[in-house]
């Protein structure tokens, strides 16, 4: 199937917010806490739901390592027998109820995947469907989310978005990216996007970046498609599969050169980096045990064999993913 650019989806992540949105927000604050207050004054805050990636539908799986995957990381999951999983797709943005081609959504979603080990921890691994990131650190973050608050449709241009798009190209390129809308969330490929470092039984340490690959490889629909498709389209068309069988995926490894920057999300690394075979994610069932509110996935949260690199979004994360969920829960 030809792939859907839709230019108009991806620069909408910066039209659509431009709300006149902007969160007075105590400086004093921690970062964390200012980007949460920040994404709930560009979307609306909508109780008991994340302040981003707000729309998601939740899966049971199964990660049954590759032969040799060991070789990278001592992680435990790596090795030995397959490890249950917990698979949130979503949608970004804040409104839980948008459609999926909804211009909120900026054409990005998401994988989060818990892994169940044996002991009773756990490892998550998030993941979006872009390769990078707008901006490198979290204030960046915060300044392109409030210049979007700032840039109503009455606000005089250039827009304080448009100055800072101008002023920060990887922002400009991510919001002009035209994203393609897949057939389903299983059909879509995922990228970790911040680099970690892994280490093998032997020592030996080597930066990666995490790449998940539809087993049949990427479908999407057509521009006319997808204008037409139910709200629900990316989950229901995945319950459909479902039906049918396992929905698998391949979980990749992209592997840095020395000269890569590990600390840098808006620097994508070169196709021609070597990839890593860790294993296949199966996707079985809809969730139906699981209330989805009660999970909380961090990219802090890793095992022996696997550690975050000194890439300063990792903390960020897991600083407003918390921040999110104690506002969600309350
Ligand atoms: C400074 C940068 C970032 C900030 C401030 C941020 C903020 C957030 C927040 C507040 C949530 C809601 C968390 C919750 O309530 O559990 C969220 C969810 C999410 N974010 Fe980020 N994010 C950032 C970067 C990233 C990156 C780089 C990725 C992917 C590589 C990513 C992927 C996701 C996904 C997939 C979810 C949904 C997780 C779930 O299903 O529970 N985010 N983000």
């Amino acid at each position: 199937m030809r792939p859907f650019q839709s230019v108009a989806a991806s620069i909408a992540f910066s039209a659509l917010m431009a709300t006149g949105a902007t969160c007075a927000g105590a400086e004093d604050q921690p970062l964390g806490v200012r980007l949460v207050d920040q994404m709930n004054a560009l979307y609306g805050a909508h109780r008991g739901v994340r302040a981003n990636h707000a729309k998601g539908a939740v899966f049971e799986g199964m990660f049954t390592p590759a032969q040799g995957a060991d070789a990278l990381s001592s992680a435990v999951f790596l090795k030995g027998a397959p490890t249950p999983l917990v698979i949130r797709f979503s949608n970004s943005g804040g409104v839980p109820d948008a459609p999926d081609t909804d211009p909120s959504t900026g054409g990005v979603r998401g994988m989060a995947i818990k892994f169940r080990l044996s002991d009773g921890s756990e490892v998550d691994m998030i993941c979006i469907s872009a390769n990078g990131f707008p901006v490198a650190t979290g204030e960046d973050f915060l300044a392109l989310l409030q210049a979007v608050g700032a840039s109503g449709p009455d606000v005089p241009k250039p827009t304080p978005v448009e100055k800072f798009l101008s002023t920060h190209p990887a922002a400009h390129d991510f919001v002009t990216t035209p994203r393609a809308v897949a057939v389903s969330y299983g059909t879509q490929p995922f990228f970790g996007v911040n680099a970690f470092k892994f280490t093998n039984a032997q020592g030996t340490s080597k930066f990666g970046r995490y790449r998940i690959v539809p087993e049949n490889g990427p479908a999407y629909v057509s521009d006319e498609e997808a204008a037409k498709r139910p709200p629900n389209a990316l989950a229901d068309n995945l319950r459909a599969a479902l039906e049918k069988g396992p929905v698998k995926f391949r979980l990749l490894v992209q592997v840095g050169a020395a000269d890569d920057s590990t600390t840098d999300a808006t620097k994508v690394w070169p196709d021609n980096r070597p990839t890593v075979e860790l294993g296949e994610i199966s996707v079985s069932a809809l969730d139906t045990k699981k209330v989805e509110n009660e999970l909380l996935f961090l990219p802090t949260n890793v095992t022996s064999g696997i550690d975050p690199s000194d890439d300063p979004i990792i903390n960020m994360r897991t600083e407003a993913y918390a921040e999110s969920f104690g506002r969600r829960t309350k």
